[in-house]
């Protein structure tokens, strides 16, 4: 595929070369523009030679005078890539402003194009950069939004440009099809629930929400807007399409699922509520009088029996199961017992598989009596192979 690749001034335009590289590995034919102001992050010899094709900066091209043809040069390309976007080239392209020749380019295109913003925390935070970003999505463009991490300014927080190998990814996912779940709407719930016992303390779980944030993720990737009903988890997320809504309890999500289910096409219940919860929690905090304490349990509300109870014919449902022993037949039981279309086993009891890992081990039952079982993968992969399936039966 013609890849058109355009720089703008930040410091992350270092990690360019490395995306260049890789996506000329993978076959792919790549030009480069930058902005003028590019140049001083990142040189145009390095990407040239490593794009294997001249670097466009200026619509004149002062060495052989020749003008260079952003209309042909937006009409070669199958996908145009700004990255790093910097704010003011994401205000810019908002806008409409063509001041040089990347931003020409820009709107000369008439197939798709993909940012990715690269800016400090603060910066990526300001309501109208946030502004700018929501009108180029509604104007078409897609996002590969920035990353938590380290940023120039040595802050930590959301603004970091992908590794290239994520970009890369990303661009291939986009090129390689068509958004196949464009228009629906999803809900995913994940992590763990907190259930209270007295001010301070709550019974938990060890779930880390990743397997959930992943199918959130990968749904998001295909199209869909999503609901994600998360517990606490240390993860961050941020997807145009993903509204994240924070709850605690299985109480909370009971709720929240109540709100979001009737509204939605796709359910993947991921999340690992509590059982049971203390009947009575305390709103001080307990102090240490007794030898013994007893705490008193009762069941908590199943958020995806209830989705099941109430699932209409346009809606797909998705349940998870955690088992250490027969699992299939425990599966397909919760399958029928809680009127699902398709329920994911999470193979326990092997290393690499479960909880806190990043990789997991899983099989896909679906009410029409398919079993299909899949190595041990990152949850991202498999996150993914969640939504295919769901594209497929649904
Ligand atoms: N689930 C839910 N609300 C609950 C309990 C579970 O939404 N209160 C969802 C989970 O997100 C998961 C599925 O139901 O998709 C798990 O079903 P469950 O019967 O709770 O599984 P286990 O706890 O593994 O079952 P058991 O206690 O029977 O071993």
């Amino acid at each position: 595929m013609r890849i058109l690749v355009g720089i703008t001034a930040g410091i992350a335009a270092y990690k360019i070369p490395l995306l260049i590289r890789l996506l000329v590995k993978q076959g792919h034919e790549v030009r480069v523009v930058m902005t003028p102001d590019a140049v001083d992050f990142v040189s145009p010899l390095v990407l040239s030679t490593l794009a294997k094709n001249p670097v466009v900066i200026e619509f004149w091209d002062k060495k052989t005078g020749e003008w260079n043809n952003h209309v042909a040069c937006a009409e070669w390309a199958d996908l145009l890539v700004v990255a790093p976007c910097t704010a003011n080239a994401l205000a810019k392209m908002a806008q409409g402003l063509c001041d040089n020749f990347l931003l020409a380019t820009y709107l000369s295109m008439r197939k798709r194009t993909v940012v990715a913003p690269a800016m400090d925390l603060e910066m990526f935070q300001h309501p109208t950069v946030k502004r700018n970003l929501e009108r180029l999505i509604e104007d078409g463009v897609e996002v590969i939004p920035p990353e938590y991490g380290e940023l120039a300014s040595g802050m930590v927080g959301e603004g970091r440009l992908p590794e290239p190998e994520q970009l890369a990814e990303r661009i291939n996912q986009l090129l390689g099809m068509r958004q196949k779940l464009t228009g629906l709407t999803a809900l995913v719930t994940a992590g763990p629930t907190y259930e209270p016992i007295d001010a301070v303390r709550f019974i938990g779980n060890r779930s880390s929400g990743k397997m959930g944030y992943a199918v959130a993720q990968a749904l998001a990737n295909q199209g869909a807007r999503v609901a994600l009903l998360t517990g606490p988890t240390k993860l961050h997320l941020k997807h145009p399409l993903i509204e994240k809504v924070d709850i605690e309890t299985a109480l909370e999500l009971y709720h929240a699922t109540q709100n979001h289910w009737p509204k939605v096409d796709i359910g993947v219940f991921t999340a690992a509520v509590a059982d049971y919860r203390p009947i009575e929690p305390k709103s001080h905090k307990v102090k240490k009088n007794e030898e013994s304490f007893e705490l008193n349990l009762v069941r908590t509300e199943d958020s995806l029996a209830w989705a099941g109870m109430h699932k209409q014919r346009h809606q797909y449902l998705v349940g998870f199961a955690l088992e250490t022993e027969d699992g299939s037949a425990y599966a397909l039981d919760k399958l029928h017992k809680k009127n699902l279309d398709a329920v994911v086993l999470n193979v326990l009891g092997e290393k690499g598989v479960g909880f806190n890992s990043d990789t997991n081990k899983i099989r896909i039952f679906d009410k029409d009596g398919s079993d299909v079982a899949y190595p041990m993968e990152r949850k991202e992969d498999l996150a993914r192979r969640i939504v295919d399936h769901i594209i497929l039966n649904k």
